[in-house]
C-alpha cells in the first residue's frame, strides 16, 4: 500500500511504510495547507522546478534532515549552492534506481527560474516524474501545458496514478488535462495545482465527473488529506 497524502498546490507525499518522498514542498507562505515542514522527515524530495511554489521549502527540508534532493540538473546545483546537503542531479530521458524506487524526468511545458527581487537565478529546464514505488508507477506532471508526448509517456509507462496540473493560467487547465489524461491512459487521475489562489481557481469534482463520463477513473483528494492505494 501507498499512502498519498495532498498538501495542498503541487505538494504530494507517497509513504510505503519503509520510506517517504515528497515533491514539490511548497509548505512556507501556501495559503491551503496545515502541513509543518518541521514535522516533515522525507527520505526524497523530488522537485520539478525552480519557481517558488515548487521549490519551496526544499532546501530547508534537506539542510534539517538530510533529506536527498532529486532534481534536474542546474536546479540540484542551485540547491547545493544554497545549503542543501544531499543532492541528485538528473535531467530529461534520464532515470535512476534509488533504494525507494526508480525515478525517470520527462519534460514539462513550463518556465524554471527561481525569482527574487534580487534577480531571477536560472535553474534549468522544468521536468514532470515518472516514479516506480512501493509496487505502483505514479506520474507527477509537474506544471506544464498539454504536449503529444503524453501519449509516448503513456505506451511507455504503465501509470497507475498520474497527478495533473488543472488549475489554467500558469499550467494545463481541465480542458487539456482531460485531453492529457486520455493520452497516459493511467489508470487514476488527481488533480493538483488548483484554489491555492483564486488566479487557479477550478471545480475539481467538475473535473472528476468529466472524466468519469468517459470511462476514466479519477480521485479528488481534499487539501491535508491522505488515501491508500
Ligand atoms: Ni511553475
Ligand atoms: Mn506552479
Amino acid at each position: 500500500m501507498v499512502k498519498i497524502t495532498y498538501h495542498g498546490h503541487a505538494c504530494i507525499e507517497l509513504n510505503d511504510g519503509e520510506y517517504d518522498i515528497i515533491f514539490d514542498p511548497f509548505i512556507t507562505g501556501n495559503p491551503v495547507t496545515r502541513a509543518n515542514p518541521e514535522d516533515m522527515k522525507p527520505t526524497a524530495i523530488l522537485i520539478s522546478h525552480g519557481h517558488g511554489d515548487h521549490l519551496g521549502d526544499a532546501i530547508d527540508i534537506s539542510k534539517r534532515t538530510g533529506a536527498l534532493i532529486i532534481a534536474p540538473f542546474e536546479l540540484a546545483d542551485f540547491c547545493q549552492k544554497n545549503g542543501a546537503v544531499n543532492v541528485h542531479p538528473m535531467h530529461i530521458g534520464g532515470s535512476y534506481s534509488f533504494n525507494f524506487g526508480k525515478v525517470k524526468l520527462t519534460q514539462a511545458l513550463h518556465g524554471s527560474a527561481f525569482v527574487t527581487p534580487d534577480g531571477t537565478h536560472y535553474t534549468g529546464n522544468p521536468c514532470g516524474f515518472i516514479v516506480n514505488f512501493g509496487g505502483k508507477c505514479f506520474y507527477f506532471a509537474g506544471d506544464t501545458g498539454l504536449f503529444g508526448d503524453m501519449k509516448t509517456i503513456g505506451e511507455n509507462n504503465d501509470i497507475d496514478i498520474a497527478f495533473l496540473p488543472i488549475g489554467d493560467n500558469f499550467t494545463m487547465g481541465p480542458e487539456d488535462a482531460i485531453k492529457a489524461s486520455k493520452l497516459l491512459q493511467a489508470k487514476t487521475v488527481i488533480p493538483i495545482h488548483y484554489n491555492t489562489w483564486p488566479i487557479i481557481e477550478q471545480n475539481p469534482y467538475d473535473f472528476q465527473n468529466r472524466l468519469k463520463e468517459i470511462g476514466i477513473e479519477s480521485i479528488v483528494i481534499p487539501f491535508n488529506n491522505s488515501i491508500e492505494v
